[in-house]
């Protein structure tokens, strides 16, 4: 088995750092093909908890190569701060290489976020503040600056020569009151230049050389696919491909090395953010969800996620456009104790009755859900799921797996990862 990706099937957050922690243990390799820091991928191992926004979930298993692929949008100061604080932590941080392709998160992205997002009205995304769209924007118009930039003084020192007055410019078009300095910024890259030189290097060679050599390497995706720029709800969305194909492109690998995509979801629906939410909860429902788990406050941001009961018209989407071989079920733990247990199964327009994702986000708008009942399962202590963990899939609530069940049912995709907490200990795989 070559190459296993990892996707989100929802709207970021499904527990995707967990997922390839676990599936890490079987991987030589990971990289992250897409998206900067907005991200924020939770790992949990027995009592330390990591939070990853650029460096793949992988760090910490100092037998794997990480790679942060070319597709990614890489704020160095963020990176930096990660390396420094898992370094701290005891992580030599010596297995990372970063794409010299891979693009730069300036300081005038994020002020441009944050301008722009002041200016947006309705179309608002409720970004992270993290600069990705800008950094996108810049990646497009073919005015971006790359990590393999930073190696090259004359390089640096002529983009921004004439960068920073075109961005002066929109800062102050925008209202913005910031002052950028041409010096300031270069000696900032020529430190980053210090900091990373070791690190840059071509990491599409260096994935297929270790395809080559027969090494598993792992694709680690961030946000998730009703995010994605081209297959989420546009616009509120983020500025990257999430989807499987996205791992290809963002990081210089061919598809047919990708022989298994999982696609990770979880019990119910959570986003943050602003656009429409079919099926949200509000109420007593949604604080039980979001309290249960301390994990619905943003990773990145600290902001309370927004909760609903699962959707399937969005799941079935995601299993189309990723390909995808196996569902991984998150926080199967944390629904437990509910009952019923609904689900969104199509959604009503007009009259009309839409199994399939509309493209239109007015449509999606104005979608109601259509739910069926299931029957929920009790809600037992962290050291019961474990116990069921190590005793087998038959030793889970019966409710649980009819309800697993039913979404490999509705979806097409069997489900191959079934996760009853954060931890390692607590993931149940039942991939073939
Ligand atoms: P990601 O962005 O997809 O990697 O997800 P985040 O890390 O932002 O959010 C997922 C949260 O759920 C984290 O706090 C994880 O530790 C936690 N988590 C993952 N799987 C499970 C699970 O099965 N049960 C519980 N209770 N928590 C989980
Ligand atoms: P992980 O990898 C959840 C959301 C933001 C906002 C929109 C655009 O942890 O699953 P951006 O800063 O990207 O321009 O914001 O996308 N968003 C995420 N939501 N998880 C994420 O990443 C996200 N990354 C971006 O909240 O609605
Ligand atoms: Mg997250």
């Amino acid at each position: 088995m070559p190459a296993t990706v990892v996707v989100g099937a929802q709207w970021g957050d499904e527990g995707k750092g967990k997922i390839v922690d676990y599936c890490a243990q079987n991987a030589e390799v990971i990289v992250r093909f897409n998206g900067g820091s907005n991200a924020g991928h939770t790992v949990l191992v027995g009592e330390e908890l990591f939070r990853f926004h650029l460096i793949p979930s992988g760090t910490i298993r100092r037998e794997v190569l990480n790679i942060v692929g070319n597709g990614v949008v890489v704020d160095p100061s963020v990176l930096l701060e990660e390396i420094e604080e898992l370094k701290g932590r005891g992580y030599p941080v010596d297995n990372l290489k970063i794409s010299e392709r891979a693009h730069m998160v300036m300081p005038y992205h994020r002020i441009l976020d944050g301008l722009e997002e002041g200016l947006k009205g309705s179309l608002k995304a409720g970004t992270t503040m993290r600069g990705i769209g800008p950094c996108y924007e810049d990646k497009a118009a073919r005015i971006g600056l790359r990590m393999g930039d930073l190696t090259d003084e004359g390089v640096l020192r002529e983009r921004l020569d004439h960068l920073v007055p075109l961005k002066q410019r929109l800062i102050e078009a925008y209202g913005g009151n910031e002052v950028l300095s041409e010096e300031s910024l270069l000696d900032q890259c020529l430190e980053y230049s210090r900091q990373f030189s070791a690190y840059i290097t071509d990491t599409s060679l260096l994935l297929h050389q270790s395809l080559e050599d027969g090494k598993r390497v792992l694709f680690e995706g961030a946000q998730g696919t009703h995010l994605d720029i081209d297959h989420g709800i546009y616009p509120f969305g983020t500025s990257s491909n999430c989807v499987t194909g996205a791992a290809a492109v963002g990081s210089g690998v061919g598809i047919r090395h990708m022989e298994e995509v999982i696609g990770v979801v979880k019990a119910f629906t959570s986003r943050v953010g602003t656009g429409p939410f079919p099926a949200e909860l509000s109420g007593s429902h949604a604080s039980y969800l979001r309290d249960k788990s301390l994990g619905e406050y943003g990773t990145t941001t600290g902001r309370p996620r927004r909760v609903g009961w699962l959707d399937l018209v969005m799941l079935r989407y995601s299993a189309r456009v990723n390909s995808l071989d196996y569902l991984a079920v998150t926080k199967l733990d944390v629904l437990a104790g509910l009952d019923p247990v609904k689900v969104c199964v199509e959604y009503e327009f007009d009259g009309q009755i839409l199994r399939h994702f509309p493209a239109n986000m007015n449509v999606f708008a104005r979608c109601t859900p259509v739910f069926e009942e299931l029957n929920g399962w009790k809600d037992i202590s962290e050291d019961t799921w474990k116990e069921a963990v190590k005793a087998g899939y038959e030793e889970f609530p019966g409710e649980m797996r009819e309800y697993l069940d039913f979404l490999a049912k509705e979806s097409g995709v069997p489900v191959g990862i079934a996760s009853v907490g954060p931890g390692r200990e607590a993931t149940m795989d039942m991939r073939s």
